[in-house]
Order: structure tokens, then C-alpha cells, then sequence
């Protein structure tokens, strides 16, 4: 079998497509602890208190979408490789490989998966000073939970091509993927069209993340669901909506996989294995609405000519 076009680092950094630009950056740096790195007319860049330049760009759209996620490549000949073996798997590329000119610098490129989501892969971005701060403010992003149509597909598409491993499944309607020691740094949701679920935001201890919620309440914004702890990757979670209606959540404590160790298992969705403090119950209608969110064409929204070629 063909080997995966890449060895990921980590996930750096989420784009948005959002219908409230300005409302979302006034909450993702005035109420969820997220720093302003550059804002202009149709969005912003924002960063965390790691060493990513920023983890979160916004981007004004007329649907709320997923506008990009990037991955940490360790070197430009990796990337220019990367390139070579996705072309020879005739997966489209819509940027690069080259210098990608963007305001984090670095050498990438972008390519499409078979639902339309654009993946970029990034080597030699700008590095930043990592911040110590007292504030219970997040260090960057840990995970993507993405809404696909096709959960086998998905799963083996990241599992080939990008060379992820599934460390768990929560029965047959999610499946969580690693590319390094976090259990999971995507996960598939089996649903009914092709949309974003949700954005965690990794808070450094408990004690942070309670104090995070503390502060969002303080703001006038509850969760929509949690606090809790789930059971697959055994993290913290806490939902919330922000101002487009789009799904961060808080998160802490993922579990770290082992690759000598570690089984993938298949977990059972019932209340005492989906929140295991039994403190969050079942999530509500709304949050559910919220995670399904709209249908998200991505890349074919406006390229359909790439939905054959990413489906080959
Ligand atoms: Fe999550």
C-alpha cells in the first residue's frame, strides 16, 4: 500500500468562516483569553498563550463554515514531498507547495479532502514567545471535531493519506485520530451533511479550565454543555456557543497515547462512558443543533470543479 504522504507534527491553527467577524473577535479575545495578533476588514488571527503565531483565524463569511485546518510539518522538503505524493494520489492541491506568503510566513501546502475541507500543511512558520500568565486562558487548539457524511471514508482518508491512527471509537458515529502522543487532534461525527462540530481550546490544568468557565459566566455566557469529563481521550469538557453560533469548547487532560501500549477500543455511548464526572448529562437539543451547525461545501462552494477530483 501507498505510505502517507507526511509525518503531522501537531495541529496548529483553525480558520473559521463566521457571519459575526467582529462580534466573534471581540468574544475570542475579551471573554474567551485568546490575544489579538492582527485584525483587519474581513477577519483576524489569534493566539494563544503557546508558541503558535495564532491559532485561530477568522474569517467573514456569509454561512458559517470550517475556512481551514493547518498542520505542523517538520521541514519545506517534507512539504515539497508531501506535494509530489499527493499529486501522484491525484488529491487536488488548491495552494502551493511553495512559500505560502500568509501573515504566519512558512512554506505549505493545501490540498482537499473528499468533503471539500482544505488541509494545510505548514513547515518554518514564525515562531512566538510562549506566554506565562496567570489567567485561565487557553494555550492553543488541541482538536476539531468535524461533521462528515462518510465516517469510514473520512477515517480512512486521514488514516492513509496523512498517515493519522484512530486511538478510539465511540461505537460507529465517531472516530478519534492522533498524530502524535494527544489521543486526538481530529474526530470524525457521523452525520448528515459535511459541517464543523466544534474547536477545543486546550486550558492547562483542571484548574484553569474551571476558572475559565468561571470567567465566561462572569461575561453572562453558560455553557451549553458541561463541565464534564469524557470518557474516549478522558478529557474535560465544557461547550459553548459563540456569537455566529459556532461550538468552542474548553478542554483539559487529554489522554497521551502510548504507541508501544496503546489499544484502540470501541466504546460504548451510554451516560456513564460519555461523562464520567456525571455532571454534564445529556447533551441538549440546542447544543446538538449547534454542532450539527449548516452545510459546509468548503472548497467546492466555490470550486466544484474539484468535488470529482477529490473523490477519486
Ligand atoms: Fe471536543
Amino acid at each position: 500500500m501507498d505510505q502517507p504522504i507526511v509525518t503531522l507534527r501537531k495541529l496548529r491553527s483553525v480558520e473559521l468562516r463566521t457571519t459575526a467577524p467582529a462580534e466573534s473577535t471581540d468574544f475570542y479575545t475579551d471573554v474567551w483569553g485568546l490575544a489579538m495578533v492582527e485584525r483587519g476588514d474581513e477577519g483576524a488571527w489569534l493566539r494563544g498563550t503557546g508558541d503558535e503565531h495564532h491559532v485561530l483565524q477568522l474569517t467573514a463569511a456569509e454561512q458559517n463554515g470550517l475556512g481551514r485546518i493547518t498542520f505542523a510539518v517538520a521541514t519545506p522538503a517534507d512539504i515539497d514531498e508531501a506535494a509530489r505524493r499527493l499529486e501522484l494520489r491525484g488529491v487536488p492541491i488548491v495552494a502551493g507547495p511553495g512559500p505560502t506568503g500568509e501573515i504566519s510566513a512558512g512554506y505549505g501546502v493545501s490540498f482537499v479532502d473528499p468533503e471539500g475541507r482544505v488541509i494545510q500543511l505548514l513547515a518554518d512558520a514564525y515562531a512566538v514567545t510562549r506566554m506565562y500568565r496567570q489567567e485561565a486562558v487557553p494555550v492553543g487548539v488541541t482538536h476539531v471535531v468535524l461533521n462528515t457524511v462518510d465516517i469510514d471514508a473520512a477515517v480512512a482518508f486521514y488514516r492513509d493519506v496523512l498517515g493519522m491512527r484512530v486511538s478510539d471509537w465511540s461505537e460507529h458515529q465517531m472516530a478519534f485520530m492522533r498524530c502524535n502522543s494527544d489521543h486526538h487532534s481530529i474526530a470524525f461525527n457521523q452525520a448528515e451533511w459535511t459541517a464543523v462540530n466544534h474547536v477545543a481550546y486546550e486550558m492547562p490544568s483542571v484548574d484553569h479550565f474551571m476558572r475559565g468557565i468561571g470567567r465566561l459566566r462572569h461575561h453572562g455566557v453558560s455553557p451549553m454543555w458541561g463541565p464534564g469529563r469524557h470518557g474516549p481521550g478522558d478529557n474535560t469538557f465544557s461547550y459553548f456557543s459563540d456569537p455566529a453560533g459556532l461550538v468552542c469548547e474548553y478542554t483539559s487532560g487529554i489522554a497521551q497515547v502510548d504507541e508501544d501500549r496503546w489499544l484502540c477500543r470501541v466504546w460504548r455511548r451510554v451516560p456513564e462512558l460519555s461523562d464520567t464526572w456525571g455532571t454534564a448529562g445529556a447533551p441538549s437539543a440546542e447544543v446538538r443543533a449547534h454542532m450539527a451547525g449548516v452545510p459546509d461545501d468548503g472548497a467546492f462552494g466555490t470550486r466544484p470543479d474539484l468535488r470529482e477530483l477529490a473523490r477519486r
